[in-house]
């Protein structure tokens, strides 16, 4: 038997340690990993030269944009960034123009993608506006419903807890969570308010309307609605102390939550959003250093369950605008999330099983992605090379994304994702992109 690729001289991260072993690649998957003498014979031959192999990331959190906001970002240059970060999967949020919130749109939006993309993409659905084409969307193949509680994106009301009640019973029976922003709006807007009467607009006026308590608001009141329906909440993006202690709460109770926080969250504090200004302005914000230890401890005692980028580019003339509240929040972060994580690794705050565990294992389970969690014989040959000693320089203006700023940019990081395999195919060496758009797969499109 002749397979289409075998990997040699590797270091993969395998049934939970470091082997030193070949891997064999045929029809997309990964068809055996083990010592060179029982590997078959192969199309082409790979020597890694002793690199370490990880299963290729899944990003949970990541705006792709395209359609309306093209000129943020579009399906080609959102993949590339993701394959350049050694991210493989990336699930995609749904506040577009159009919003993903039909069958219709979700249908649209997956054809558009599927000659665009470089990685794997699932999809986020916000809430339709009625309750009976929720089961069509999960049927279509969206991976999650996404709730944004900060003002009304979807078709669902977001100010009536009875209809958040109805929706989440029917998403109860369908075998995928809803990933919440929980940020509480009614509370947000009404800071705003007073906030804005002095005509305050700046960094400080900003982080004092998304306090923690709005974050702990509307965890409780999502807690509240999970307690009456069962159904599976994933929050996105937890940044406050108390938030997060809820939610571990919750979760000692036994209710069916998960949780996420980012890179920004965990690496930055307002000392650094100050010296950074609007560039480095994210929803929620970065904050005191007191919070980012919590997270940091609820990284290491497992409440956190994965990490997602919040990959929200946009261009540079909207990050700088003058007035605070007119500032369109968010920053990329495909292109820096693995290097930040390995330079942790090699700082001995993470391991390399964190890392696949907290974005591979872990959100594979959440979404219900079969085959993407951990290199083993069957799964998807989803693979990322890492250099763990390169040294570099975080250089935004490098980057394949169209938002050329980052928060990070100018760090210094010592680890370096060099390869990336979607579906064992090398879509990405050594930073330069090698395949053709609509090399990635399209997950749930029948
Ligand atoms: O910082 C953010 N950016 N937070 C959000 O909730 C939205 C996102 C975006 O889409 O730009
Ligand atoms: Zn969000
Ligand atoms: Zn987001």
């Amino acid at each position: 038997m002749i397979v289409d690729l075998v990997l040699t001289n590797a270091k993969a991260y395998t049934n939970k340690h470091v082997m030193d072993c070949s891997l064999a690649i045929n029809h997309s998957k990964i068809f055996k990993i083990g010592k060179e003498p029982i590997m078959p014979k192969a199309e082409t031959r790979i020597n890694l030269k002793n690199l370490l192999v990880l299963p290729g990331l899944i990003d949970a959190h990541v705006h792709l944009r395209d359609e309306g906001k093209a000129y943020k970002e579009d399906f080609y240059s959102g993949t590339a960034a993701a394959a350049a970060g050694g991210i493989t999967t990336v699930l995609d949020m749904p506040n577009n123009d159009p919003v993903t919130m039909s069958v219709e749109t979700l249908k649209n939006r997956m054809k558009l993608a599927e000659g665009k993309v470089l990685v794997n993409v699932g999809f986020y659905s916000e809430f339709p506006r009625s309750m009976k084409e929720i089961r069509e969307i999960v049927e279509e193949g969206a991976v999650a419903f996404k709730l944004f509680m900060v003002e009304q994106v979807g078709g669902l009301n977001i100010d009536v807890d009875h209809a958040l009640l109805e929706a989440f019973r029917i998403v109860s029976g369908l075998k995928v969570p809803v990933a919440v922003h929980a940020e509480d709006k009614t509370s947000l807007k009404k800071a705003e308010e007073e906030i804005r009467r002095p005509k305050r607009n700046d960094i400080e006026a900003f982080l004092k309307a998304h306090s923690e308590s709005v974050e702990v608001k509307a965890i409780k009141r999502l807690l509240n609605i999970v307690k009456q329906a069962n159904t599976h909440v994933h929050f996105c993006h937890i940044s406050t102390e108390n938030g997060l202690k809820v939610i571990i709460d919750g979760k000692k109770s036994g209710m069916p939550i998960t949780c996420e926080t980012t890179p920004h969250h965990l690496l930055l504090s307002v000392k650094d959003l100050r010296r950074k200004g609007t560039l480095a302005l994210t929803m929620p914000p970065i904050r005191e250093e007191h919070h980012a230890e919590a997270l940091w401890n609820g990284v290491f005692n497992g409440w956190i369950d994965i990490l997602g980028s919040d990959h929200a580019p946009h261009t540079l003339e909207e990050k700088k605008a003058k007035v605070v509240w007119d500032v369109k929040v968010g920053v990329p972060g495909l292109e820096t999330t693995l290097p930040l994580l390995l330079k942790e690794v090699n700082g001995g705050r993470l391991t390399i099983g964190d890392i696949v565990k907290l974005m591979a294992e872990k959100p594979a389970e959440i979404f219900n992605l079969k085959g993407r969690d951990s290199l083993k014989e069957g799964n998807n040959a989803d693979l990322v090379v890492v250099d763990l000693n390169r040294k570099y320089r975080v250089d935004a203006s490098k980057f394949h994304s169209k938002a050329k700023y980052s928060p990070f940019d100018g760090w210094n990081v010592e680890g370096k994702p060099v390869k990336t395999f979607v579906g064992g195919q090398l879509i990405m060496d050594e930073g330069e992109i090698v395949a053709e758009a609509g090399s990635g797969e399209i997950i749930g499109r029948g």
